[in-house]
């Protein structure tokens, strides 16, 4: 019986169909989907807070419905990934209970301060940039309400790189003192950016698994590469340049050559030891605790008008 359903799991993953909640399913695949789905959750998340500093100060209205627009898109991703994360049994309590408790993850780019007003263009323009880069493959992903889940998703992340992108060009193209200011946000956030799709493949402990199941459709470095082809010659256009001296076309690769990421940042980050990291659990944390009476009032209506539990 159990031989006849991995059998058919293994037929389906192979013809690229997609494996719904009620599906047979090996536990490993179960476990790393709920693994990667909460802390793709958990980032959209704490996501929100370095932009959101900087709400209250945006140079214009313009400027500041944008930003709260694409803040609102940021809550309602996880709100959506948390929910495709409990088709598969588990509740967006206990996620965010290991988020809070230091068992789940989030993604290292969120550990870094938002400095300037550029730093919002830095981060759209980079950070989901580099997150359509990993998130378009995932539309294919083999789990179904993943995959479907990155679909919206990725039709919202195209409008929040445009904007940083626009404002980052509004910038290089102002005073020198914008500019300057632009280009010390993408000094900054370069690197962090490239560390955001995960360790060399040599060091990626879940990639084969993740690309045999089809979840990860091409590995961390491949989406890295991309990531960097994509951004030379955008940097060009905003007349900025990347902080990488060794960043060159490579003709016979037909890709370009960058140089060496600084590893063990990304694992000191990982180790909570980054710049922002206790500010951004602590300040999850506190609005997970101040939240408790709208979740009470959520349960108490809906116990009171007969409907299932929130
Ligand atoms: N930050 C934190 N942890 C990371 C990481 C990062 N940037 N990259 C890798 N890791 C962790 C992994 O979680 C794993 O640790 P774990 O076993 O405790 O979970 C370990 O490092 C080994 O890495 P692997 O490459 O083996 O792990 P994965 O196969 O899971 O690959 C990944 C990492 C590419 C990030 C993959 O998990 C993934 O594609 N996740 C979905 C995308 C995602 O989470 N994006 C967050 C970006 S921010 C965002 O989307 C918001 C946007 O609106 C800006």
């Amino acid at each position: 019986e159990q031989d006849a359903m991995s059998a058919a799991f293994d037929a389906a993953v192979a013809a690229d169909a997609r494996i719904e909640p009620r599906d047979w399913m090996p536990d490993a695949y179960r476990a790393t989907l709920i693994r990667q789905m909460a802390q793709h959750a958990h980032s959209e998340i704490i996501g929100m807070q370095p932009e959101a500093n900087w709400i209250s100060r945006a140079p214009s209205l313009r400027r500041k419905a944008i930003l709260m627009a694409k803040v609102q898109d940021e809550a309602g991703h996880g709100l959506y990934l948390y929910s495709a994360a409990e088709t598969l049994g588990v509740s967006r309590d206990e996620l965010l209970d290991k988020l809070h408790t230091g068992r789940q993850r989030y993604s290292s780019i969120f550990n870094y301060p938002t400095l300037t007003w550029a730093d919002v263009g830095a981060v759209g323009w980079l950070v989901d940039g580099a997150a359509i880069t990993n998130q378009v493959p995932l539309c294919r992903c083999s789990y179904g309400p993943y995959a479907r889940a990155m679909v919206r998703i990725c039709k919202e992340e195209s409008f929040h790189q445009r904007q940083g992108y626009e404002l980052l060009l509004a910038l290089s193209r102002g005073t020198p003192a914008q500019h300057a200011m632009a280009q010390d946000a993408v000094d900054r956030w370069w690197w962090p950016s490239l560390m955001m799709f995960g360790p060399p493949d040599d060091e990626s402990s879940h990639s084969a698994q993740s690309m045999t199941w089809k979840i990860k459709r091409h590995s961390n470095d491949e989406l890295r590469q991309r990531f960097v082809d994509i951004c030379v010659p955008q940097a060009e256009v905003l007349g900025l340049t990347l902080p990488d001296p060794e960043l060159r076309w490579n003709a016979s690769r037909e890709a370009y050559d960058y140089g060496p990421i600084d590893w063990t940042e990304f694992q000191e980050v990982l180790r909570g030891n980054g710049p922002c990291n206790d500010q951004r659990m602590e300040q999850r944390r506190a609005a997970h605790e101040e939240g408790t009476w709208v979740r009470d009032a959520g349960v108490a209506y809906a116990a009171k008008h007969g409907e299932a539990a929130a």
